[in-house]
């Protein structure tokens, strides 16, 4: 047969088709060439709500390092909360390590998302082709863009145009494109470097609080002293906040993966190269650097509340030689009138150092029981220490219980053999469920022993003093990304559990590695609400994300040095960023010899660290504070303090645990619009108006601490003040035994008497200091609860709280307050007995101040006394009425003219 002729159409569609395919091939050629590496959209789809996007990527082209590309990605952005922005970026054909729901609970995503065809089934927008894709949900602050030619995306801040994040390649470079492979991960985003102030990315010591450029911050939890700056340390915490200057804007940034990585912060960008897991990106919008710990606790879970005991003064030591010790210490401190709420042991009560033992000779189980109820009589309580290596000793209980549940971390399908102090260990494996009851049980039978009020959670990085040898031609041991593991990409297996040991299900090391002091901690919390039915006390070394929901943190070994008292406010402040408000640092220094100086300098921040404890290591010198008695005589003033501002910090515990923020807080958070706070990290506030500004030098006795504009009240002596209509840097005295603590106007502070035990603080009278403001109304709060229910501020009658308003008017002075289920506080008879108020200018007219009304159902037994001075600088006028007795369950209000 003929073959049919071809029609003119015929053939010119075949040259249409042609020259078609001829320009892909130059445009596929080109984006090549322009684009590089990376991903290029391959299509789109919103959901018709604009609240949600999906986008199927390609590769473009593989690069030739850390192992082959995946080859097409999905991302997913949503909008979970009008304050919240998600981003995931993962394989789209097949599922990737994730954190577990169980072990972080979020938002579930699309169930299917790794598989485009579903996502694009779904009821939506498709748009495909070059061009912007807009997520815009019109509650929110944030816009998400996604960038077609070439891939990228950005988040914009609506309200002001502010771009946030932006992921946008710069086609000469080539470590700002998004890199996938299965063991390197990479994503880099551009950050406008006069503007942008970032804070975060831990657990690391730092010379300075704000980041400063050209550091690589790497994450991968080991147990390297925290006196070494600038490498990886316990903990892992991928979030920072961007502080925006000139008005302090601030968003919030998290990278949801537990993998080790190195964050790379240039000033100008900020590069995540992370070893595996996927990106799963969060924004939190803010708009202030509060309100972003906010969004960011109701993601990962809200601090755990914190007993009021654990706010009183902690006295520990490595090296504590037997009972005798214990007692001559806390006798010590009895002697000394100063006040010591928990004494604590290190590992020298264990006998062999295996967990849940006593040592028989030095710590027998009698001597021992007598001492913690002699503590328990006195109103003081105990802590000990625990540490996850399990002694491998066919004698002890533990250990053959835990090989009876099988609950140990495998390698070879063996447990793996590490080594700690008591010599060769298994580790519990605490993804294990049965780990978990395993070690509610040894808890139980050893609380049943020794009634300890708190456990003491170390080493759970994990440590190991060896390092086993890498499994032949394993990635995990030895993975193609070398992440800079104490600061010399040092392998990731060095002196931990090796990378290829597993965890239940299969799990494995190299991916749950970070996560261990997070399980550790949840299975120790759930222990200690079973076995003691109160609210656990845990200190934790090593922490992840949502730590802080079980866990109190401390800043591990530092050095009893200079600087190692600078640093602690860095590590402090950023703990609060992570949602780990109960923190502190070894006050005195851990390691080295301290000085009788340093000591007391040390104390004097040390009582305003939210968690206060003295530690110190082995073979030192005692550092207990009536060692000396210039340091004996500074601790019961600055202790003084504290214990007077117990209710405070309480307070703060309280909106810590129902709002996630941050007890110790960095300036900013109360000043966002002034810019000279952005570098302050040698001073810091008690929540919103109490601002502490320590001596960190050797042999100085005056301290440069910067004021933010208002009038400010040295809080040992209310007569001293400093009053400034825009911020200044204030040279303050600090004599030897003196800390410049001051409280702004506008604050009201419910205060207690001084006490040797929170629990005889708790039964003086309260005292209110209202820090009167001719500007705004001062206002204070207080919540009242037993300290110790397991829950806080959630059963009914179980507590109280009150908020205090304070106005004056003209020359007229008042206070007010207002209660929220009095009950709980009426029950308890706690009463006010004087209030002071401070910070009143003197008014020509003022002829003295009288009570004219006193309302509400309060007892005024007495006659009550008003005294009025005038502060040192003849600026001000105190007045202070004492012999009340206002019942604080009940509302009132106090007039003054
Ligand atoms: C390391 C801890 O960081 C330290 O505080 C403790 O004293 C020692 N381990 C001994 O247990």
């Amino acid at each position: 047969m003929k073959k049919p002729e071809k029609t003119a159409a015929a053939s010119y569609h075949q040259h249409l088709s042609l020259l078609l395919l001829f320009l892909y091939c130059i445009f596929v050629a080109a984006e090549k060439d322009s684009v590089g590496y990376g991903y290029s959209v391959r299509s789109v789809a919103v959901d018709s709500s604009l609240k949600s996007l999906t986008a199927g990527l390609g590769l473009i082209r593989s690069s030739s390092v850390y192992g082959p590309d995946i080859q097409s990605l999905n991302l997913f952005a949503s909008f979970e909360t009008k304050d919240r922005l998600r981003v995931r970026i993962t394989d789209s054909k097949k599922q990737r390590w994730e954190i577990p729901q169980e072990i972080i609970p979020r938002q579930s995503y699309c169930t299917h998302c790794w598989l485009p065809e579903n996502r694009l089934n779904s009821p939506v927008n498709h748009q495909t082709g070059p061009g912007n894709h807009f997520l815009s949900d019109p509650t929110s602050d944030l816009v998400f863009t996604l960038h077609t030619t070439p891939f990228g995306f950005s988040v914009k801040r609506r309200s002001s145009g502010d771009i946030l994040f932006d992921t946008s390649p710069e086609t000469s470079h080539s470590d700002t494109f998004l890199v996938f492979k299965d063991q390197y991960i990479q994503l880099s985003s551009a950050l406008p470097i006069e503007r942008s102030h970032l804070y975060g990315i831990g657990e690391h010591t730092k010379k300075s609080f704000k980041l400063t450029p050209n550091d690589t911050l790497t994450l991968w939890n080991a147990d390297l002293a925290s006196a070494n700056v600038d490498v990886n340390l316990y903990g892992s915490h991928p979030f920072y906040i961007d502080v925006r200057s000139p008005n302090g804007t601030t968003h919030g940034v998290l990278l949801l993966n537990s993998n080790g990585m190195d964050v790379v912060y240039t000033g100008d960008r900020i590069s995540y190269k992370v070893t595996g897991g996927i990106i799963d990106l969060y924004f939190f919008a803010g708009p202030s650097p509060d309100s972003v710990i906010q969004q960011y606790t109701e993601l990962i879970g809200r601090p755990a509340p914190m007993p009021y005991w654990s706010f009183g003064f902690h006295q520990c030591r490595y090296g504590y030689e037997n009972v005798s010790d214990l007692k001559a210490v806390v006798a010590g401190y009895a002697k000394a009138g100063i006040p010591l709420e928990v004494m604590w042991t290190d590992i020298d009560y264990m006998d062999g150092y295996k967990d849940f033992t006593l040592d028989p000779i030095n710590f027998p189980v009698n001597s021992m029981q007598n001492f913690v109820n002699t503590l328990h009589q006195n109103g003081q309580r105990y802590v000990l220490i625990l540490d996850p290596g399990i002694s491998v000793n066919e004698t002890y209980g533990t250990f053959i219980r835990g090989l009876k549940a099988d609950i140990f971390i495998k390698r070879d399908g063996v447990p793996y053999l590490g080594e700690v102090w008591p010599g060769k260990v298994y580790y519990p494996d605490f993804v294990n469920p049965a780990a978990e009851t395993f070690w509610k049980g040894e808890i139980q039978l050893f609380r049943d022993i020794l009634p300890m009020d708190g456990l003491w959670l170390d080493m759970n990085e994990l440590s190991n003093f060896i390092t086993s040898l890498p499994t032949p031609h394993s990635t995990l041991d030895d993975p193609p990304y070398k992440i800079n593991n104490n600061g010399v990409r040092r392998p990731i297996n060095n002196k931990t559990v090796p990378a290829t040991a597993l965890h239940y299900r299969n799990l494995t090391e190299y991916n749950t590695h970070n996560l261990y002091g997070l399980l550790e901690a949840k299975a120790t919390h759930a222990a200690l609400i079973n076995v003691n039915g109160k609210r656990p006390f845990i200190l934790s070394r090593s922490t992840f994300v949502g730590s802080g929901k079980y866990t109190a943190h401390w800043t591990g070994d530092n050095a009893a040095t200079w600087n190692d008292l600078a640093y602690s406010i860095p590590s402090i402040l950023n703990f609060g960023l992570f949602g780990i408000p109960m923190v502190g640092a070894d006050i005195c220094g851990f390691s080295g010899d301290t000085t009788e100086e340093l000591c007391r300098r040390w104390i004097q921040l040390g009582a305003f660290y939210p968690f206060a404890r003295d530690h110190s290591a082995i073979g030192t010198i005692r550092q207990e504070l009536y060692f000396w008695d210039t340091v004996a005589a500074t601790a019961r003033k600055v202790l003084g303090l504290r214990y007077r501002l117990l209710p405070y910090f309480y307070t703060l515990m309280y909106e810590a645990h129902m709002k996630g923020t941050a007890v110790a807080r960095p300036m900013f958070f109360s000043f966002p619009q002034d810019v000279k706070t952005y570098r302050i990290d040698t001073q810091f506030l008690i929540g919103k108006g109490v601002m502490v500004s320590p001596v960190l030098k050797s042999g100085a006795v005056s301290v440069d601490a910067y004021f933010p504009s208002g009038n400010w009240f040295d809080l040992f002596n209310y007569s001293n003040s400093v009053s400034l209509n825009s911020g200044k840097q204030i040279t303050l005295d600090a004599p030897p035994d003196h800390i410049n603590v001051h409280v702004r106007e506008g604050n009201i502070l419910a205060l207690q008497g001084e006490a040797l035990t929170t629990k005889a603080a708790r039964k003086t009278p309260f005292h209110l200091l209202v820090v009167v403001s001719s500007k705004e109304t001062s206002t204070g709060e207080v919540f009242l609860d037993d300290g110790e229910e397991v829950e806080m501020g959630k059963e009914a009658g179980k507590w109280s709280f009150v908020r205090f308003y304070s106005q004056m008017i003209k020359s007229n002075v008042n206070i007010r307050s207002e209660v929220l289920n009095g009950d709980f506080a009426l029950g308890q008879k706690w009463i006010i007995d004087k209030v002071t108020f401070i910070g009143l200018e003197k008014f020509k007219r003022f002829k003295g101040y009288k009570l004219k009304t006193c309302t509400g159902r309060n007892l005024i037994k007495n006659s009550p006394v008003i005294k009025a001075s005038v502060n040192s600088n003849a600026q001000f006028l105190t007045v202070e009425i004492s012999k009340l007795s206002l019942l604080i369950g009940e509302e009132f209000k106090l007039d003054l003219e």
